[in-house]
């Protein structure tokens, strides 16, 4: 590959992506967010196709990343226009663009596609989204099979540093108030099997280099809440795990739907010989 655009490099995921070493070129786009980096940056709304074409055609990519997305399960079930122009036709502007170009597509996606009460879902399982979000990643995902023969879809479940990251996440977030001895409340009776944020970037790397296609899902083996996820991360930190307090799903006063489970298995990965990070320490 001589040539890597990341859409969405002002984000979480395409910033760490940015970051990481790749043996090409690599230029990223933001929208509204212009961020430091010694790598190329584009300002780009994926919602307008001949802003995609234009930055596609100047790079000329081997390969795009498209990481660019309204990734806010409230906003986007509060917005439905935003979440569909967005995350279903920015990423049909970008698959066109980028399959006009013959570049390969690296979709992230969530597991928010499924939304049944199933404790863990494959790669292979029917998705059914229950909320706005999930629906308009999973028009992305199909636009991203029916048309990218060689398209890769990488599921991810809840990204987290485990409160060593270097930009701000929910794991960063969670040690940075129990440091300053604040309590934090988190959810008690979801499950959920979180994404490690360095195997979110190594994995990603792993399947690209390996020409992997198809769906994939990039997940930590371990089933647990928030909170338990929160007193983790404490632990690992030397800092008091007590200061997490759970708190049930149905008391957050949210407007989309959530599932009682959000857990995914990496089952295709593990067979290509990535072995996932595991959260609990034993
Ligand atoms: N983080 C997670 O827990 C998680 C879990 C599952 C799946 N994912 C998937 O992973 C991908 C990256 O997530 P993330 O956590 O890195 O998201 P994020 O931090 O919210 O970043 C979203 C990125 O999308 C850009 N963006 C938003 N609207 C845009 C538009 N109209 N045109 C162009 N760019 C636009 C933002 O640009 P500006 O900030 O410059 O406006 C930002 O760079 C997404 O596809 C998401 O669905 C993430």
């Amino acid at each position: 590959m001589d040539s890597l655009l990341v859409t969405g490099a002002s984000g979480l995921l395409g910033r760490c992506l940015l970051d990481a070493d790749w043996d090409c070129e690599v230029v990223g786009t933001y929208y509204t967010t212009p961020i430091e980096t010694d790598r190329e940056m584009a300002q780009l709304d994926i919602r307008d196709a001949e802003q995609v074409e234009a930055v596609v055609e100047r790079v000329d990519p081997d390969v795009v990343i498209h990481s660019a997305a309204a990734t806010s399960v409230e906003a986007c079930e509060e917005d439905p226009e935003l979440a569909r122009e967005t995350n279903a036709l920015g990423t049909k502007h970008v698959v066109d663009a980028a399959t006009a170009a013959g570049a390969r597509v690296i979709y992230p996606s969530t597991a928010y596609v499924f939304g049944d009460d199933t404790p863990v879902h494959a790669e292979d399982d029917e998705p059914g989204p229950i909320n706005l979000y999930g629906e308009s990643k999973l028009e992305g995902e199909r636009y991203v099979q029916e048309n990218c023969p060689d398209g890769l879809i990488a599921r991810f479940c809840v990204v987290v540093s485990l409160g060593g990251g270097e930009y701000p996440d929910f794991g960063s977030w969670i040690r940075g108030r129990i440091e300053s001895g604040e309590r934090v409340q988190l959810i008690s009776n979801q499950r959920i099997t979180p994404t490690v944020l360095t195997d979110a970037i190594s994995a990603l790397q792993f399947l690209i280099e390996g020409e992997s296609q198809g769906v994939f899902h990039i997940t930590s083996p371990d089933q647990l809440t928030r909170y338990e996820l929160g007193r983790e991360i404490a632990r690992r930190h030397g800092l008091d795990p007590e200061l997490i307090e759970g708190i049930a799903l149905s008391e957050m006063d949210w407007s989309a739907p959530r599932p009682q489970h959000l857990c995914l298995r990496a089952e295709k990965l593990r067979h290509q010989g990535y072995e996932p990070t595991k959260i609990r320490i034993e």
